[in-house]
């Protein structure tokens, strides 16, 4: 299968395409990414994708390289020639490169683009797919969680450790309460309530997230916006996390203590529903 990346203004083979040793995004991580699920060619609430990453850019001083209109011509371009179907997109700006590893600004910066397509099934997803198995962890990131940084050291370690633990995803705490998923938000469902932290510095603002909680409000179920404790989570009657290239994953198990039974929850199945009927008519719209 093709596989092209976009670095720069140039397309290239992935296995050719490079960036240089001094790009600040590998010495100091110096940038910001997004990633967006694709279905049938079209990304998945690219709005809110590229509304974060103007956010996100603005909170680290920094701007696109391109115009907004030529990034936008540049993704769907690389999902042409990749023949993307069904999968994600990913695209980081960083400060690109410096003459010297200085800490502060190069002067002049050039910003550098990446972007690269990954095939994988995201929609329609058989039931035995969907049983996701959680570790707790506590979070040793930095305090400004809002902006989707591309310095992912604390959730490559912490992802680690569940994954040898027969773990799918990292739940993290902090002061006791869950803050949100290595790569994900984390919800939980008792007695008919939806709850999960707000948005603020302390976690990233999900698009999926963002998606699922307007369906709430359609379907009339009560979201409760607060933190909620390891414990609460353990006696939860369902529990799911979310992201743009899991869509809304059910939880069957935290730290081998069963959730439901250890089977996906019925409420957090319909939402995952209502979220590709969602992700569905959003692209038929892009069309
Ligand atoms: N991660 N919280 C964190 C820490 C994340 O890294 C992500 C996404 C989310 C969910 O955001 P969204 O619904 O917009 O995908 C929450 C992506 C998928 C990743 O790093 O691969």
């Amino acid at each position: 299968m093709t596989n092209i990346a976009y670095v720069n203004g140039d397309y290239e083979k992935i296995e050719n395409a490079k960036v240089s040793i001094m790009d600040r995004g590998l010495l100091f991580a110096d940038g910001v990414y997004e990633v967006a699920g694709v279905y049938n060619g079209v990304i998945i609430d690219n709005e809110s994708h590229i509304l974060r990453l103007q956010r996100s850019l603005n909170e680290i001083k920094l701007t696109l390289p391109i115009q907004l209109d030529e990034l936008l011509l540049v993704q769907k371009k690389l999902i042409e020639i990749n023949k993307l179907k069904e999968g994600t997109l990913y695209f980081h700006v960083t400060r690109g490169i410096g003459q010297t590893r200085e800490f502060e600004f190069p002067e002049g910066p050039s910003p550098s683009l990446i972007m690269f397509v990954h095939h994988k099934q995201i929609m329609d997803l058989p039931i035995d797919r969907l049983n996701a198995k959680i570790m707790t962890l506590p979070d040793l990131r930095w305090k400004r969680r809002d902006i989707k940084s591309i310095a992912l050291l604390p959730q490559v370690l912490a992802k680690q450790v569940a994954h040898e633990n027969n773990c799918n995803e990292v739940w993290m705490y902090e002061d006791g309460f869950i803050t949100e998923g290595g790569s994900s938000n984390a919800f939980i469902i008792k007695d008919n309530k939806l709850i999960s932290r707000k948005n603020n510095e302390k976690i990233l603002s999900g698009t999926t997230r963002q998606a699922v909680l307007k369906l709430l409000e359609l379907e009339g179920l009560i979201f409760d916006e607060r933190p909620f404790t390891i414990e609460e989570a353990y006696n939860a009657d369902e529990a799911f996390f979310t992201s743009a290239s899991v869509f809304v994953m059910p939880v069957i198990s935290i730290d081998d203590r069963a959730i439901n039974d250890g089977m996906p929850g019925k409420l957090t199945l319909k939402l995952r529903n209502l979220y590709e009927n969602f992700a569905k008519s959003s692209i038929k719209k892009e069309k």
